[in-house]
């Protein structure tokens, strides 16, 4: 029977925490029961904590009642254990096990919960399918490894409040129900009682409130937030996230870049032993575009992008000059030893490259002095000649080659396809980190849903000063002083100096269609607060989830999060989101639109 503890029942240490120095100590462990072995005469129980394994030893020297009970402790029960810490016996050392040589020779024990058979078995890297894992997480999360996620997550975030604030920045909360952030996703709603038919909206980020912070004087704020996004999930991203979010006073971008430098520095010195070299690579979005058809691209690799244009325009390929001719570009890649791919494997790629609006996959190899190509007998020995000096052909090589009218769709399906055949081939090394920087994003993007330019990053990014006088006549062509820090290949956090002078707000606001009666309703509070003198300021924020992911070397960001989201925005543990309560719903004046009946979780 379970019973509850006794102010005499106090731990000496956590499982994984004995070691041969406590031997002939009287010490209490406790723990879950990882497993229980009856082997006749002698019962061993591995009890476990969040820090590892102990083994507690029952034999004929241990009291009846004491070992009766042992031999009836099943997996995954709670209990406490009193006993005297001695050498285990010869040949019974575990040397995988930090506990290894010692074990405790239990005098009392105590069950302090019984537990049902779990629906999976709680070991490290289990198979278990994902959807039984999150329906039971609470098991999951006693994983060692999911577990260890967890608890390097808390150091990761104990480091940065120790960098931020040793840096003199401040930690200041900022409100959950708000007004809606002109960010890019879609809004949470949460109903007013209050104010019926109002909403608040659910941060996508602090945004608004850490620039105002700047306005008040605090000059440096810093803040681990929870942001969210109602957008389509992927393996990076979560509808609830956290950010490390900052933003600085009286500083150019320069000195952001430096200050988020030497977090970096510090982060992977402390957390990974690893020297840092800064200042890190700074490549404007021009180049990162150009060379790597990626604003996040990674440099573990090579592979880089060669524009072919030239040599394709007015060649006999249609689709190669036709593209040109349509205003779009052709470029390419070498995979270098890539010509042993086979031709199954070179049409899986270029099924990949139609999922980003690629028409078709260009193909060359040269193996053991044979061409084989997919294109090479369209074009004259010339061009097929500089091609491959472009790409620097060699003997064993595979040239891959995407035409489009759209230049946006050559550098999308070349970047990706760049990526995937690193993966493919194995061309990414474990346990190398690649930062830098991507700098000058263009200020607007066009929307052609839209039919109007819309932020690349938020309407309060400043444009850089040399574009001020493209505002009005080629909008598309401006750059901002926007920056994203780009980690082996994912975009870990981005930020910007923001507009600090009112006119260059206003003017912003014109060039993105937003009327003034618009911008006084939406943002009205802001313009004005920057009426009242505003320090020039800028900051950014980090994915935390995203940052720890790649700390550890992970690739699914739910695993850094202790209840995560699945695809669907479901959390399958609780079973969120639910129906509203008739009750509840009409206090907040809410009722549901003809025909929608909440959908089954
Ligand atoms: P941004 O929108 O670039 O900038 O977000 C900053 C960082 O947050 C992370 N992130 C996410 N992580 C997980 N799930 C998501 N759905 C998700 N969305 C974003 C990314 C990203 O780099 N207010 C600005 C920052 C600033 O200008 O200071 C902002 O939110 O790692």
């Amino acid at each position: 029977m379970a019973v509850n503890l006794k102010s005499t029942d106090k731990r000496t240490k956590y499982c994984g925490e004995f070691r041969p120095a406590d031997i002939g100590k009287r010490v209490c462990a406790m723990g879950w029961v990882q497993r229980q072995r009856d082997l006749g005469s002698l019962i061993f129980i591995d009890l476990r904590d969040r820090t590892g394994i102990v083994q507690l030893a029952f034999d004929t020297d241990t009291d009846k009642s004491v070992f009766d009970t042992a031999f009836g402790i099943r997996a995954e029960y709670v209990i406490c254990a009193h006993g005297v810490v001695r050498q285990r016996g010869e040949g019974a050392v575990n040397p995988n096990l930090p506990t290894g040589e010692i074990e405790i020779a239990v005098e009392e024990i105590k069950i302090l919960s019984a537990a049902e058979t779990a629906p999976f078995e709680i070991v490290e890297n289990s198979n278990v399918r994902s959807e039984l894992r999150l329906k039971y997480r609470y098991l999951d999360l006693r994983r060692p490894d999911i577990m260890r996620n967890i608890l390097e997550r808390s150091k990761i975030s104990n480091l940065t409040r120790r960098f931020f604030e040793e840096n003199g920045f401040v930690d200041i909360e900022t409100p959950n129900l708000i007004k809606p952030t002109p960010e890019g996703a879609r809004d949470y709603l949460v109903p007013s009682r209050v104010h019926k038919g109002n909403f608040y909206a659910l941060p996508q980020s602090p945004q608004i409130y850490k620039q105002l912070l700047m306005l008040s004087g605090f000059d440096r704020y810093f803040q681990i937030a929870r942001c969210f996004r109602d957008e389509d999930l992927r393996a990076d991203r979560q509808p609830e996230f956290t950010q490390i979010d900052l933003e600085m006073s009286f500083v150019t971008r320069d000195d952001i870049l430096e200050m988020v430098e030497r977090y970096l520095q510090f982060l992977f010195k402390e957390y990974k032993g690893i020297d840092l070299q800064i200042p890190l690579t700074r490549m404007t979005y021009a180049e990162a575009m150009e060379r790597f058809g990626s604003d996040k691209p990674d440099l573990r690799f090579g592979m880089e992008l060669r524009d072919l244009t030239d040599i394709a325009r007015g060649c006999s390929f249609k689709v190669f000059a036709g593209a040109v001719e349509a205003g779009g570009s052709v470029r390419g890649i070498n995979v270098k030893g890539g010509a042993g791919l086979s031709r199954k494997e070179i049409d899986s790629l270029t099924d990949y490259v139609k999922t980003y609006r690629a028409k078709g996959l260009a193909w060359y190899k040269l193996n053991n002095g044979e061409i084989s190509s997919s294109y090479a007998k369209f074009l004259s020995d010339d061009e097929n000649a500089a091609i491959g000096a472009k790409l620097g052909l060699e003997e064993g090589d595979l040239l891959l080659i995407v035409a489009a009218e759209k230049p946006q769709v050559v550098f999308d399906s070349l970047g990706a396809l760049r990526c995937e055949v690193a993966r493919r081939l194995n061309l990414i090394k474990k346990n190398e980190y690649k930062l830098l920087w991507v700098v000058e994003f263009p200020l607007f993007e066009y929307s052609e849903e839209e039919g109007r330019y819309v932020s690349t990053h938020h309407p309060f990014t400043m444009p850089m000063e040399e574009d001020m006088d493209l505002l009005d006549s080629d909008p598309g062509k401006v750059r901002s002083i926007a920056y994203d820090i780009v980690i082996n290949g994912t975009e870990a956090g981005g930020g910007s100096m923001r507009i600090h002078r009112p006119e260059v707000q206003a003017k912003m606001f014109e060039c993105l269609g937003i009327s003034k009666e618009d911008a006084d309703r939406k943002f009205g509070f802001l313009v004005d607060a920057y009426r009242y003198g505003a320090p020039p300021h800028g900051g950014l924020a980090f994915g935390l989830d995203r940052l720890v992911t790649l700390m550890l070397g992970l690739d699914d960001i739910r695993d850094v999060i202790a209840f995560p989201k699945v695809q669907n925005a479901s959390e399958l543990m609780t079973g969120a989101p639910a129906p509203g309560e008739a009750s509840a719903l009409s206090e907040l004046g809410i009722c549901l639109a003809e025909g929608v009946v909440p959908e089954e979780l």
